[in-house]
């Protein structure tokens, strides 16, 4: 049954933050979704310049009928929903309205202090990287958006730091073979980037420890590369890969070696839900790649330290002593914020249209599958059962 967020939210007053962690271009709403929002009887107010970095100026918000805020930042402390990109810094945390609602990828398990806060401001704070993979959230799947564009980047990053062409190309000074990518993990980045590396002419291999994947490789052009593994058990109810035992990685690493050694472009997009990265690609196996080869590393993350390849340096692009090239970018979707800021609009419309049903402020129901993956604090506490769980071990 929904009932009202808090007794203190009654109207649809939206405000969006600028995203001002560095390099960051995105903006979590664009004109166009903040026109439907206020159509649905909301009003939206957003941080002056919080849509320079993808090309939105403060009048196409004003033209859209939002009111642009007098001084950056003030966006956390003003609306009775809060949309944003990134989790609040501890000190915005504090600012944010009591009982206000807030959306967007908090990185919950991250940021104890900043979800501390929160809970104790009795603020209603919804984490949508904890959407379930269930069709009906498919619109609001911010993760997966995100993961499409950045699957698609890491194929333009890699053909712009490879010492090749990715075509074939028969000319009269001779035939250049095509160039070997391997991609490693074929979830949402993984299909995107194989999808991408084919149209551009590459000769696509790629690896999941999910041997259900292997028609989807095959459907976007890559050839699936299968290896002596048990992959019995590999696969979670949701459709996560399961954490591997130690002994499966190892084995693993092994088998795969060859191939990445044989590429010229290598991405890795393998992931855990809620895990660190798996180490995939040892500096020895690096050793063996041959000068002008490249890995992207999507997995890439600055906690871990590493990403899929253990000599990833998170955040930087760096050439190792046999010449390969490893880029370790975090933040492939700002590459592309037009896009990538479209889409996630598109995804917080979705998801907002769930809890403003009733055009009388947000409503929250906690029989929803949605609201219930998603909420990680209300009244006054931390009520999301994997968070609960990530504190108490
Ligand atoms: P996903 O969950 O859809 O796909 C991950 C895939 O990895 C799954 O198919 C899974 O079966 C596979 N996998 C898990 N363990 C494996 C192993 N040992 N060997 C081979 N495959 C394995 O995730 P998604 O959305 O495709 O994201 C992939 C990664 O990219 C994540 O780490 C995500 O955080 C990261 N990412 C990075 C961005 C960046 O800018 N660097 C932007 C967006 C996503």
């Amino acid at each position: 049954m929904a009932k009202r967020v808090s007794g203190l939210i009654t109207t649809m007053k939206i405000s969006v933050p600028k995203q001002n962690l560095p390099g960051e271009t995105r903006v979590p709403l664009v004109p166009a979704v903040v026109k439907k929002l206020i159509g649905l009887g909301a009003e939206v107010a957003i941080d002056p310049g919080a849509g320079v970095g993808s090309f939105q100026d403060d009048d196409a918000y004003r033209s859209a009928g939002a009111v642009v805020l007098d001084e950056q930042g003030s966006a956390w402390t003003r609306g009775d929903i809060v949309v944003t990109i990134h989790p609040p810094t501890p000190t915005q945390a504090d600012e944010v309205r009591e009982g206000a609602v807030v959306v967007g990828m908090l990185a919950p398990l991250r940021n104890p202090e900043v979800i501390d806060t929160l809970a104790t401001r009795g603020v209603t704070a919804f984490s949508l990287e904890f959407l379930p993979r269930i069709s009906r959230a498919q619109a609001m799947d911010v993760l997966t958006s995100q993961a499409n564009v950045a699957g698609y980047q890491a194929v333009v990053l890699g053909a712009g730091a490879c010492s090749k062409m990715f075509p074939m190309m028969i000319t009269a000074a001779g035939t250049l073979a095509p160039t070997k990518v391997f991609v490693i993990g074929a979830g949402v980045a993984g299909l995107a980037a194989i999808a991408t590396a084919k149209r551009l002419g590459a000769v696509v291999e790629a690896y999941d420890v999910r041997p259900e994947v292997k028609e989807q490789v095959q459907s976007v052009g890559g050839r699936f590369v299968e290896l002596p593994t048990d992959t019995t058990d590999t696969q979670t109810a949701g459709g996560y890969a399961k954490q591997q035992t130690e002994d499966d990685r190892h084995r693993q690493v092994e088998l795969m070696a060859r191939h990445v050694a044989a590429s010229d472009v290598v991405i890795t997009t393998a992931a855990v839900f809620g895990r660190q990265p798996p180490l995939l690609i040892p500096t020895d196996t690096v050793g063996q790649m041959r000068a002008g080869s490249v890995i992207i590393d999507l997995a890439a993350d600055t906690e871990a330290g590493r990403g899929n390849c253990e000599a990833t340096k998170p955040g930087q692009r760096y050439t190792t002593p046999n010449g390969v090239v490893i880029e370790g970018a975090t933040n492939l979707p700002a590459l592309a914020p037009a896009h990538s800021s479209q889409l996630y609009a598109n995804n917080m419309l979705a998801f907002l249209k769930e809890i403003l049903s009733d055009g009388d402020g947000p409503t929250l129901d906690l029989e929803d599958d949605i609201q219930k993956a998603t909420l990680i604090t209300h009244g006054g506490h931390i009520v999301n059962p994997m968070v609960l769980e990530a504190r108490a071990t």
